[in-house]
């Protein structure tokens, strides 16, 4: 019986420790352990034995027992840290977290607002969006019944007392006078804010104003209802074009990161005298002539010009003794030239397949 305890002892070691998985070590532990396992049919039968062997072999068998026990246990815990150590694997490759990102318009206007920054322009929010006739038109030398208020197709507001009630409160008192019984509109262009920064400041200065306007028209593949500019205004006493064209040129070089040329063409528009129309070099081919330019080596970017003397009366300067210059910037016509962007509806489409390409 001694023996066959010992011989049990061997065999059942050996094969906890070769063991290969859970499933074989819970039969091994039925086989030695379980009710009807070895080492049970011996502690049953210790009735047929002498008192000496009883002695003896009763503790033996139970010893057995227990450090079989503590051997299968060990075992098992040996399997299942494995396996939980085997779930983490360290070499695969990671989840991507989802984060937001900016919207195209956002990301060019924040390095347009950058360069001139840098150029020491100062950066003005905003403005109303909701404008008064008075600021979109009269100040800006466009007086009613002119036909340059056609360029303008404008969203008028119906309901114009209640807003005026609302918007006059933060005006001042010459401010109040001046949109007194205005008709209200969505603002057509950022320019009205020239003559609200020149009534609150003095010259000389530099700004740039990004802002959103509303233009009622049909849209197409480059016309919206809604977009945004950047205005820009630069008065002093001796601010001339020649600034102008040196600023438009380096500020344009740095947005499409290549030395462009520029080019002035006389145009109009009421609120500048001379108006001009700026070209930069075509920022696909160089000026070689493709399909973005029309085989012209040219595109129209912008409407510009030295402030009309009227414009710098409206804001309260003498145009004998100031003079400035001004551009209206389109953030989604930069935009789909430097992202090459065919159709301005797709920034408002909400379409994740394109802004998420940002
Ligand atoms: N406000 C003009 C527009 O929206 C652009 C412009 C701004 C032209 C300043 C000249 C000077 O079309």
């Amino acid at each position: 019986m001694n023996k066959k305890i010992d011989e049990i002892k061997n065999r059942a070691e050996g094969e906890i420790k070769n063991c290969a998985d859970l499933k074989s070590l819970e039969d091994i532990k039925i086989k030695y352990l379980g009710r009807k396992g070895e080492l049970n049919q011996i502690l049953r039968s210790l009735g047929d034995l002498s008192l000496e062997e009883k002695k003896v072999i009763g503790p033996k068998a139970q010893s057995l027992r227990n450090e079989l026990d503590v051997l299968i246990e060990n075992k098992k815990n040996e399997f299942l840290s494995k396996k939980s150590r085997n779930s983490l694997d360290v070499t695969r490759p990671g989840k991507k977290i989802k984060i937001g990102h900016l919207h195209p318009l956002t990301i060019i206007e924040n390095e347009i607002i950058d360069i001139f920054r840098s150029m020491s322009f100062s950066i003005i929010d905003g403005g109303p969006e909701v404008e008064t006739e008075y600021y979109n038109f009269d100040a800006l030398n466009i007086p009613k019944n002119h036909p340059a208020r056609e360029m303008h197709d404008t969203f008028w507001l119906q309901d114009n007392q209640k807003q005026l009630t609302h918007d006059t409160k933060q005006l001042t008192e010459s401010q109040r006078s001046k949109v007194k019984g205005q008709k209200l509109l969505l603002r057509t262009h950022t320019s009205p804010m020239q003559i609200r920064y020149m009534e609150t400041h003095k010259p000389p200065f530099q700004i740039v104003v990004p802002g959103r306007v509303f233009r009622y028209e049909a849209t197409d593949a480059s016309h919206e209802i809604n977009f945004n500019q950047i205005e820009c205004l630069m008065v002093g006493k001796d601010v001339n074009l020649t600034n102008f064209k040196y600023i438009i040129q380096e500020f344009f070089t740095r947005l499409f990161k290549k030395k462009l040329e520029v080019r002035l063409r006389p145009s109009y528009f009421p609120f500048v005298e001379p108006g001009l129309e700026i070209d930069i070099q075509c920022v696909k081919c160089g000026g070689k002539g493709c399909n973005i330019c029309k085989e012209s080596g040219w595109l129209e970017i912008m409407g510009a010009g030295m402030v009309h003397p009227n414009v710098l009366k409206a804001g309260g300067y003498d145009p004998r003794e100031y003079q400035g210059f001004a551009f209206g910037l389109g953030c989604e016509r930069v935009a789909m030239l430097k992202y090459n962007i065919p159709d301005i509806r797709m920034f408002y489409s909400g379409d994740l397949k394109f802004i998420n390409q940002f």
